[in-house]
This record gives C-alpha cells, sequence and structure tokens, in this order.
C-alpha cells in the first residue's frame, strides 16, 4: 500500500518553559509517559500512517532525541550478551530499518512557524505533517492516519480540531467555520489564541498537521505575531487566501504534555492501560479513592 504523505516535520526546539524545571537541561520530547517518551509516542502515530521520512527540528538541550532514534551499539551489545531478548526487542523497535530520521537546527525559538520552515530543505516541494509531540495523541487509527486518508480525498492541507470551552479559546488557534459535513469543515479563518470575547468559536487546533508546500511561501511572508514569533497559525491564515483548507475533527483523545496537568492525566490514562502494570496501578489507585 502506498500512502499520500511521505515526510513528518517534529517541531522540538521550543523551550517547554510550561514545564520547569524538568526542561531547563533536558528536552521536554523526552519526558516519559508510564515507560516511552513523547516523542517516540509521535513518531510511532506517523509510522502508523505510512510515514516513513522522520524530520526533527531541534535545538539546545535536545540531543537526547538524537540518541534515542539512533542505534545503541553498547546497550544492544550488553542485551544480547544477557540473552534478554524481549528488551534487545524494544531497543532496537525504537528505529525500525524502513524509517530515515534528518535532524535541522532552529538556531533560535523564534515561533512554531520559524520551526517548520527551518524544515524547507528537507521536505522540498510536497505535502507533509506536522506533529508537535507534547499533544499526545491517543486514536485508532492513529490521528496522523486518520490526517492522512482525509488527505488523500481532498489534497489539501488538513487541521485536526476539537471543541473546547469558550474560557479555553485563548490557549489555541481558533478557526471558523465556513461548512461542516460530519467530521471535516471548510474553514474561512484562523487566529491564534483569541480572548474568549473575540474567538470565532471553539474549534481549537491540536498538534497535528497535514500542509502542502505551498505554506512555505506564507511562512517567509508572515511577519512576527503573537509573543513576537512566526506563529504557524498567521502563515495558515495566509495560504487560505489562496486554497482550501480543512479543519477535521479527530477520533481520540488529546493530552496536553506540555502542562504539567496533562502529563499527569497522560500518565494515569495511560498507566491504567498499560499491559505490564495497568492491573496493579488500576488496584492501587481504586485502592486510594
Ligand atoms: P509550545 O509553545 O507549546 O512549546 O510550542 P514550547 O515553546 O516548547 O513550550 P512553552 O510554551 O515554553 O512551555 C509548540 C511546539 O512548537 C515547538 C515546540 O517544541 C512545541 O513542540 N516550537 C515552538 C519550536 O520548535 N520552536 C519554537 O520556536 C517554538
Amino acid at each position: 500500500m502506498t500512502f499520500a504523505i511521505h515526510k513528518a516535520v517534529f517541531p522540538i526546539a521550543g523551550l517547554g518553559s510550561r514545564f520547569l524545571p524538568a526542561t531547563k537541561a533536558s528536552a521536554k520530547e523526552m519526558l516519559p509517559v508510564v515507560d516511552k517518551p513523547l516523542i517516540q509516542y509521535a513518531v510511532e502515530e506517523a509510522y502508523e500512517a505510512g510515514i516513513r521520512h522522520m524530520i526533527f527540528v531541534t535545538g539546545r538541550t535536545k540531543r537526547s532525541v538524537e540518541d534515542h532514534f539512533d542505534t545503541a551499539y553498547e546497550l544492544e551489545n550488553e542485551l544480547e550478551q544477557a540473552g534478554k531478548t524481549e528488551l534487545l526487542k524494544i531497543a532496537r523497535s525504537i528505529a525500525p530499518d524502513d524509517m530515515v530520521c534528518s535532524y535541522v537546527r532552529q538556531p533560535r525559538a523564534l515561533g512554531l512557524g520559524h520551526a517548520v520552515l527551518c524544515a524547507e530543505p528537507l521536505v522540498g516541494n510536497e505535502a507533509f505533517a506536522v506533529l508537535l509531540a507534547d499533544d499526545l495523541m491517543v486514536g485508532k487509527p492513529s490521528i496522523t492516519a486518520q490526517m492522512v486518508k482525509q488527505y488523500e480525498e481532498l489534497q489539501a492541507s488538513i487541521l485536526a480540531v476539537q471543541d473546547v470551552p469558550l474560557a479555553h479559546t485563548n490557549r489555541y488557534g481558533i478557526v471558523s467555520a465556513v461548512h461542516t459535513n460530519g467530521d471535516l469543515t471548510d474553514i474561512s479563518g484562523i487566529v491564534e489564541k483569541p480572548a474568549p470575547k473575540d474567538a470565532p468559536g471553539t474549534l481549537a487546533v491540536a498538534g497535528r498537521y497535514i500542509l502542502n508546500p505551498g505554506i512555505f511561501q506564507e511562512l517567509k511572508n508572515t511577519p512576527k505575531g503573537a509573543g513576537g514569533e512566526i506563529q504557524l497559525t498567521d502563515a495558515i491564515a495566509q495560504l487560505l487566501k489562496k486554497e482550501k483548507v480543512f479543519a477535521y475533527r479527530y477520533q481520540g483523545t488529546r493530552y496536553d504534555c506540555g502542562s504539567k496537568l496533562g502529563f499527569l492525566q497522560a500518565t494515569v490514562d495511560l498507566g491504567e492501560h498499560h499491559p505490564q502494570v495497568g492491573a496493579e496501578f488500576t488496584a492501587w489507585l481504586s485502592s486510594r479513592r
């Protein structure tokens, strides 16, 4: 089977300031939920969608991400010698043989839009996925797989969206709808983090996108916006003037693991469903309620 999207961009160069002190010298994306770092959940999600070329936009303190997806000869050798085949399988499965990883540095954290633009030389002139690893998304099929399927039909940029309480619009990019048909909404506009009184609705963008390469031209022309950063949202608003962009209400659950509360919620939910420790953890939680 061939898929329409071959490349995924993972912008991981942000400062992770909401998760200080943990993120002072370590990558937010390497924080583990139960036993797997956030970035690995995102990479597995893209892989499940048929994507094989993973492009990481990295920054200072993110070197451990490169090591995570590299071969760990010493570790593998030790595990092999000790006959620990199950653990060896886990270590090797992180980077399957048919997966290619590329890295590009974002020299300064100038915003998500700027980070995506840094990936242009590696993406080239084709549609690509963007996954923000601090949004941990759980769905079957994976949220990115759902979006790739939509892209195959629409051949247009697609943003993953969810309904949020009106009071929370100032945390998200919010889209304005033209027409909704089932899970798909034809959108007419998008604004970054509007106050509830200014929000055009409550459909909020989650950290998954499929973007046509035309976005790069828009990013190059996008001035600094909210927070002095080059916002992906602003470039999408410009792209909308030239081509259709859709919002897709995904089937699944999102955990905002860039925030401490979301991270704790993900840990409890995924912990309860973990094949090794889930039953015991659930029993322990119940005993405390
Ligand atoms: P966030 O704003 O959620 O992440 O950016 P952050 O900047 O790391 O965290 P806080 O707000 O300071 O706590 C969304 C995504 O965009 C990436 C981040 O790594 C995150 O995955 N990003 C953001 C970049 O790669 N570069 C940037 O300049 C900004």
